[in-house]
């Protein structure tokens, strides 16, 4: 089925998320972004076309689907629940979207080489608060927490100078000291990055 690609799929959060079933919606207060933050920081990432931006826990791709229609860039998402990925995918080739791949597997498999932008979603949360987790399909625990940040800043580290970097709900200490703050949205729960050196 194609849908209609001339509706306004982003005149609204509510009109977004119908485009998925409905335990996604449901799941979308708190778990996807908003389209405003979406839209913020998806111009933030891809300030031209050249922008490659890899979303790290992408969910069903709410914000990759978003950032690809707001912008020029280039969306990749990484996702470990397999059933969002297919979800997402299936949107993504409904709206005939031509920048946006989500894929499934660990972030802790992925090479971020390559990425000029990275947006961050506090995903790995879910490890440390069991009653805000998605659902029980995957394994989780303190140790994963500890396991996948500490993997995530050596990412970072790793990145070149000129990284730009988006997190939503994350705390500051929990980024290197190499990437800068430029500015924060939405009482400080975007902010917004660029690694100096
Ligand atoms: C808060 S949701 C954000 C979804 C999406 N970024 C958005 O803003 O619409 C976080 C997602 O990260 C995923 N996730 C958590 N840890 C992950 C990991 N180690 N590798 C890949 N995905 C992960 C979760 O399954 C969940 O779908």
């Amino acid at each position: 089925m194609h849908l209609n690609t001339a509706h306004n799929y982003l005149s609204s959060d509510t009109e977004f998320d119908n485009l998925f079933p409905i335990h996604i919606q449901n799941l979308s207060a708190v778990h996807w972004t908003p389209l405003n933050v979406a839209a913020v920081a998806a111009r933030w990432l891809a300030p031209n076309a050249g922008a490659k931006v890899i979303d790290i826990g992408a969910g069903v791709g709410k914000f990759c689907i978003a950032g690809s229609i707001y912008t020029k860039g280039i969306f990749t998402g990484i996702e470990q629940r397999k059933n969002f990925v297919t979800i997402g995918n299936k949107v993504v080739k409904q709206l005939g979207l031509q920048r946006v791949s989500l894929i499934h597997g660990n972030f802790t498999e992925l090479d971020l080489g390559g990425y000029t932008g990275i947006y961050f979603f506090n995903s790995f949360h879910e490890n440390l608060v069991f009653a805000d987790a998605l659902d029980n399909k995957i394994e989780m625990s303190g140790e994963l927490y500890e396991l996948y940040s500490a993997h995530m800043l050596r990412q970072l580290n790793a990145m070149p100078v000129g990284t730009r970097l988006a997190t939503f709900w994350l705390s500051i200490t929990e980024i290197p000291g190499c990437y800068k703050l430029q500015d924060s949205h939405f009482n400080n729960l975007l902010k917004l990055w660029v690694k100096e050196h």
